[in-house]
């Protein structure tokens, strides 16, 4: 058997992790050859791809990023290097002439939704949930998401302490695309006075009165704003990429610092930091890199028993597959009635 893997999508922490598993998992299971395509779906088209061996994985546990290079904007279906034209019939001819029989597609809801799709072309998949939104279909927590919250507490822990020495209000902005799961765990992870999410309604004077209560109390206040949240007061103008409409969710706070401000004048000054890709850069925390050794050993035993077109998962505290074709084009907000939500609102975080 020779199998290839790729990863896709965003970068995260644990993908490396993932990468070593499978490869040694299928190679002591007996696969003969394991071959990594190079920067995602771009590797298939572009030709890229070179053999993974234990030295070149054994290392990796640890390591941030992915060995193999990524890429987010590479959809062979809609090819940014040709115009938006359908190349995948070129990227399957290139896993031919390879000889691979199967393809281990480790990625969010775009790699999921490519692979599924490629898959049906005639080269099986066999997907790895991987984000730092934590927002995939059918799968409870994504490899990544521990450390980007780790990476949140510890950003409001400092705020916290120049906030509370200014008498200030801080507004840290989060990543999460169109779910508030980094902002509400990270938020809770971290003594976010307010937590706001894009599937929690609130309204800026709700958040605004939260905030001055919370002054009165303690003399500051400390704001996890996740990117996609919306207030009704200032709606956004949101710029799709010309090629392929993906949105910049990134600047959320800046309006709401302006609004906040502008309500406060020179009584409270309100600071607003940006996190950004810091939560997706360095080494997986030791959750991140269980879970993501299971999930590549998950894979590698999938691969092995004949499973074809599905996605390893995580459910409770076990390891199953879902098919991909139920993950594919779909995402996954936090749900009105999680468990954390009522946390959050217990210990007074949710604004409203
Ligand atoms: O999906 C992961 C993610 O980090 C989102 O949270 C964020 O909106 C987006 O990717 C940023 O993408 P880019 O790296 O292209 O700026």
């Amino acid at each position: 058997m020779h199998i290839g893997l790729l990863t896709g999508g965003g970068d995260c922490p644990g993908l490396n992790a993932v990468i070593r598993a499978v490869t040694l998992a299928l190679l002591e299971a007996g696969v003969s050859r394991v071959t990594g395509i190079e920067r995602g779906f771009l590797g298939l088209i572009e030709r890229r791809a070179q053999p993974l061996d234990e030295p070149r994985v054994r290392d990796l546990l640890a390591e941030g990023g992915t060995v193999l290079g990524t890429h987010n904007r590479a959809d062979p279906f809609h090819y940014f290097g040709a115009g938006g034209a359908d190349v995948s019939g070129d990227a399957l001819a290139f896993a031919q002439s390879l000889g691979l029989d199967l393809l281990v597609a480790i990625g969010g809801d775009g790699t999921m939704t490519i692979a599924e799709r490629f898959g049906r072309l005639g080269l099986p998949v066999i997907g790895v949930p991987k984000t730092i939104d934590n927002d995939i279909v059918g799968n409870e927590r994504s490899f990544g998401f521990d450390s980007a919250v780790a990476v949140v507490a510890d950003a409001l822990n400092r705020l916290q302490t120049t906030a509370r020495s200014h008498g200030r209000v801080m507004l840290l902005e989060t990543m999460g695309r169109h779910a508030g799961w980094i902002a509400l765990e990270g938020g809770i992870a971290g003594g976010a006075d307010a937590i706001l999410i894009p599937e929690r309604g609130f309204t800026l004077e709700q958040l605004a009165t939260h905030c001055e209560r919370r002054i009165a109390a303690q003399g500051y206040a400390l704001v996890c704003l996740a990117e996609g949240m919306q207030l009704p007061e200032l709606p956004r103008q949101l710029q799709g990429d010309a090629f392929d409409g993906r949105l910049t969710l990134a600047g959320a706070g800046l309006p709401l610092q302006a609004a906040l401000q502008a309500r406060w004048g020179a009584a409270i000054e309100v600071r607003y930091s940006l996190l950004g890709h810091l939560q997706r850069g360095g080494a997986p925390s030791s959750f991140d890199r269980v879970l993501s050794t299971r999930f590549g050993v998950a894979a590698a035993r999938a691969v092995l028993a004949g499973e074809r077109q599905r996605m390893v998962a995580l459910r409770g505290d076990r390891i199953v597959s879902v098919p991909l074709d139920e993950v594919a084009g779909v995402s996954r907000p936090v749900p009105a009635d999680h468990e954390l939500l009522a946390v959050a609102s217990a210990v007074g975080q949710l604004p409203g």
